[in-house]
């Protein structure tokens, strides 16, 4: 087992690509510390962790997007287990338009559930990880913060401004044996997908090398090496892992 009583924060937790990975840390022997909205979301993934094999499983709420509830949901980690080891920043909304008729509201909304969440989370993660001399953070970004996409200034500025964070974490938390690196998925089979039309999905699947969507377990296989010793020389970068969307 590669996570073995590692402990785990994962925000985003509840369904889609959050709950694969928690999944995937519970097979390795992690400890989770999982984190949605409500703990009603999260009874699902908890029910498979269990399953899974994970030796501990604390549930926490909170909005990712307000400072006070992610220190209380990483305060929480704390006095349960002493130690966080991984955080992966899950948790994330589209709200898409054009450019021009997006409003100021959904450009904020997005910009503070998708980017400052990160930060947050990172930041309250970072005391407690330089004290261990030791640390794994993984980024959930996406294909369209590198490569840009019509309909969603919003999300791909939030998903760019992801990687350049990460690139900057890793910079500054190196020294303490800390390393952070993000994941650019590209398209994946989640209820945030769900909502693009049938005619929308065909399209999208010619563009793909591989000639289909991702599933949730493909992030978290590879959200599974980031955070464990097979990577331990691997920090700032970003993986796409979008079946040759963006080659
Ligand atoms: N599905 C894709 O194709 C795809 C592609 C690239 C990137 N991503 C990214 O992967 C991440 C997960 O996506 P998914 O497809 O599993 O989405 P999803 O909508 O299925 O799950 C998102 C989770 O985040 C939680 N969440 C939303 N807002 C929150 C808030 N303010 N506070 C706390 N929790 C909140 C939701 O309750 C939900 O459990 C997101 O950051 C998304 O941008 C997804």
């Amino acid at each position: 087992m590669q996570l073995k009583d590692k402990v785990a924060l994962i925000t985003g937790a509840g369904r889609g690509i959050g709950q694969s990975i928690a999944v995937a840390f519970a097979k390795e022997g992690a400890k989770l510390v999982l984190s949605d909205l409500k703990k009603e979301f999260l009874t699902e993934t908890e029910t498979l962790a269990k399953q899974a094999g994970s030796p501990a499983i604390t549930l926490t709420e909170g909005n990712v997007a307000k400072g006070e509830e992610v220190n209380e949901i990483v305060k929480i980690a704390l006095d349960t287990h002493d130690r966080i080891d991984i955080l992966v920043n899950v948790a994330g909304i589209t709200k898409d338009g054009l450019l021009a008729m997006m409003s100021e509201q959904d450009w904020d909304d997005v910009l503070s559930i998708n980017l400052k969440s990160a930060f947050l989370f990172t930041k309250a993660c970072a005391r407690p990880m330089m004290k261990q001399r030791s640390g794994a953070i993984v980024n959930i970004a996406s294909i369209v913060g590198i490569a840009g996409n019509a309909g969603q200034a919003n999300y791909s500025a939030s998903k760019g401004g992801m990687i350049a964070l990460t690139r900057t974490t890793a910079k500054e938390l190196a020294k303490r044996n800390i390393r952070a690196n993000a994941i650019a998925p590209g398209f994946i089979k989640t209820k945030m997908t769900d909502k693009l039309s049938p005619e929308l999905i065909e399209k999208m699947k010619e563009h793909i090398g591989l000639g289909r969507l991702g599933e949730p377990q493909d992030i978290a296989n590879v959200a599974v090496f980031l955070v464990s010793d097979a990577s331990s020389y691997v920090t700032g970068q970003t993986i796409v892992v979008d079946g040759g969307l963006v080659i």
